[in-house]
């Protein structure tokens, strides 16, 4: 009389078990078979505002994973490249010291203001980016 109930339950729970088991793989499955939004990368971004990045100091805003220079310059406009050193890729650092320029403390490479490379290993200018302006946000696009 027992042992039926036994087995039904046993079953049962093997059932619950399976079914719980297999919701992470039906997730995962759906996701490879219809990627979104977050697999990709996009290629125009909205950093940031305006009112964020004072005259006289540049600030790194993040495009999709990268960091990227946003400043405003003398002329009164926003200019933007990557913060990656074009040597081995560290983030390279404003700095005021000896007058204000970007350098990288990996290998002591500098860039002056508008990215330039004038000192250490790096091989070439940081990745300019293209500014646009909508109101106040600032939308950056990979040149
Ligand atoms: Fe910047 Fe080497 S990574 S100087």
């Amino acid at each position: 009389m027992n042992e039926p109930n036994r087995r039904d339950f046993l079953k049962r729970a093997f059932a619950l078990w399976a079914l719980i088991s297999a919701v992470p793989v039906v997730g995962m499955l759906a996701q490879y078979l219809t990627p979104g939004k977050a697999a990709t990368t996009r290629e125009t971004v909205m950093v940031g505002k305006t009112d964020d990045i004072p005259a006289d100091t540049p600030k790194i805003f993040r495009f999709n994973k990268e960091p990227v220079v946003v400043l405003l310059n003398p002329a009164g406009q926003y200019k933007a490249f990557s913060a990656r050193c074009t040597h081995l890729g560290c983030v390279v650092q404003f700095q005021t010291e000896g007058g204000p320029h970007f350098g990288c403390n990996c290998h002591g490479s500098q860039f002056d203001m508008s990215g330039k490379n004038v000192a250490g290993p790096a091989p070439r200018p940081l990745a300019p980016f293209r500014v646009n302006l909508d109101g106040k946000s600032i939308y950056l696009t990979k040149v």
